[in-house]
């Protein structure tokens, strides 16, 4: 019944708008500051348009792909985000279980509320774990080896988080790790009963109280301290942080946050497998350039690194969009999140369907049967001349 109605994923973030309590709905959905990155993003996809050939018989068309040694059933993979939990319930493990039965990795942010042990099993092979990158060397040990021990095979470092977002609207909105008590959180919950029962009190009654179960030391959300707060200072990181943890980490090994083809060649250098091109979504630096265009230079100059690509994919075209301008696989987040939100794990899975469709429809109008063809000359930029 939930999934009435659902016929993009634009319609599950209409649903979450109404089903979330505002200052949660406003962390997922916002940037920082003015939200030009935010909206930047998805403006870039716009900017491009396609040109579909035709009469190529595409009635054998594969929307497969394989990426850093994973087979996978779609050219898109749910990307990381923390505090998913607290939107729907269980959401880590709805979402990593919808990403195995669709076969497309999920990648499992450091700042999740639950046990990465519990994630792993239940997507081996299709959960990768996002780490932000501890700047003490022994903390970073003891965060590879509990991966590994964990049963991960591909770690993702996200690089673009040297300082704490600028949180204003989160702080407008009322969204704050710790939830504070108080009348304005109540009324939230009370004229959000769906959200409340099902996600909340449910959480606390059958998981317990949330807590940061990923990070160097596990702190409890609703009493996070100045301690946890300085676990986010990461600005003493540097390239040979990147080393150590290549050094200690038997698996596959991505960087995400990645926008200059300086960067992308320099993680080359240091035995990077992939990297994700991304401006986080437009929540780290307002005004970061948009992924999109940037993909172009960054993906030549990322050597025989895997190139992934998120901020702001909604459907199947900008899939092919990023495919065509030089990615390799694409991630998306908040639409995922929105589908666990509103309906769980039917909800990602539906979600998964519709987009992994709208990609297999618009490969045939552009005449490709695989995802490998998805090139340049199948697009073109809006202040170009057609040729
Ligand atoms: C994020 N993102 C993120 N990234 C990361 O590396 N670690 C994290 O813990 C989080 N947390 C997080 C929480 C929420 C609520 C959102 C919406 C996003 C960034 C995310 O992985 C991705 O880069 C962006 O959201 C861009 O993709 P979309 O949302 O435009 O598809």
């Amino acid at each position: 019944r939930r999934l009435r109605g659902k016929l993009s994923l634009a319609d599950f973030e209409h649903a979450a708008r109404r089903h979330l309590p505002h200052p949660i709905f406003s962390y997922i959905h916002g940037g920082v500051e003015d939200n030009h990155s935010l909206h930047a993003n998805l403006a870039a996809f716009r900017e491009y348009e396609f040109i579909p050939r035709v009469l190529n018989d595409v009635s054998a068309r594969h929307t497969g792909t394989e990426l850093l040694g994973l087979a996978c059933d779609a050219p898109f993979g749910i990307g990381p985000m923390g505090i998913s939990a607290l939107a729907a319930y269980d959401g880590d493990r709805v979402l990593a279980r919808a990403a195995r039965l669709a076969r497309i990795p999920m990648v499992l942010s450091g700042a999740s509320l639950t046990r990465m042990e519990d994630v792993a099993a239940e997507a081996p092979g299709y959960a990768w774990f996002q780490a932000y990158l501890p700047g003490n060397d022994a903390q970073a040990g003891r965060m590879v080896g509990r991966a590994e021990a964990a049963g991960f095979r591909t770690l993702v470092l996200t690089v673009d988080t040297s300082a704490r977002a600028n949180r204003e609207n989160n702080v407008r909105a009322g969204f704050s790790t710790p939830l504070r008590p108080g009348p304005r959180l109540a009324w939230q919950g009370l004229t959000h009963p769906r959200w409340l029962a099902g996600t909340f009190v449910r959480t606390l009654m059958t998981l317990g109280l949330p807590r940061f179960e990923n990070t160097a030391n596990e702190v409890a959300v609703p009493v996070v301290s100045r301690k946890a707060a300085r676990q986010f200072n990461r600005d003493n990181l540097s390239w040979s942080h990147v080393a150590l943890i290549r050094r200690l980490w038997p698996g596959r090994l991505v960087l995400k946050g990645i926008l200059s083809p300086h960067d992308a060649r320099i993680a080359a250098e240091h035995g990077v497998d992939g990297i994700v091109v991304s401006n986080h979504g437009g929540r780290q630096l307002d005004g970061a350039v948009a992924p999109l265009r940037m993909l172009p230079a960054v993906a030549a100059a990322a050597g025989g690194m895997a190139v992934m690509f998120d901020g702001g994919v909604r459907r199947g075209g900008d899939v092919l969009k990023a495919l065509a301008l030089g990615a390799d696989f694409v991630f998306v987040a908040r639409p995922f999140l929105y589908a666990a939100a509103v309906a769980g794990e039917p909800g990602v899975a539906h979600a998964i369907a519709l987009l992994k469709e709208e990609v297999r429809r618009n490969m045939a109008s552009l005449g490709i049967r695989t995802i490998g063809e998805a090139g340049r000359e199948l697009l073109i930029h809006q202040r170009a001349d057609p040729q």
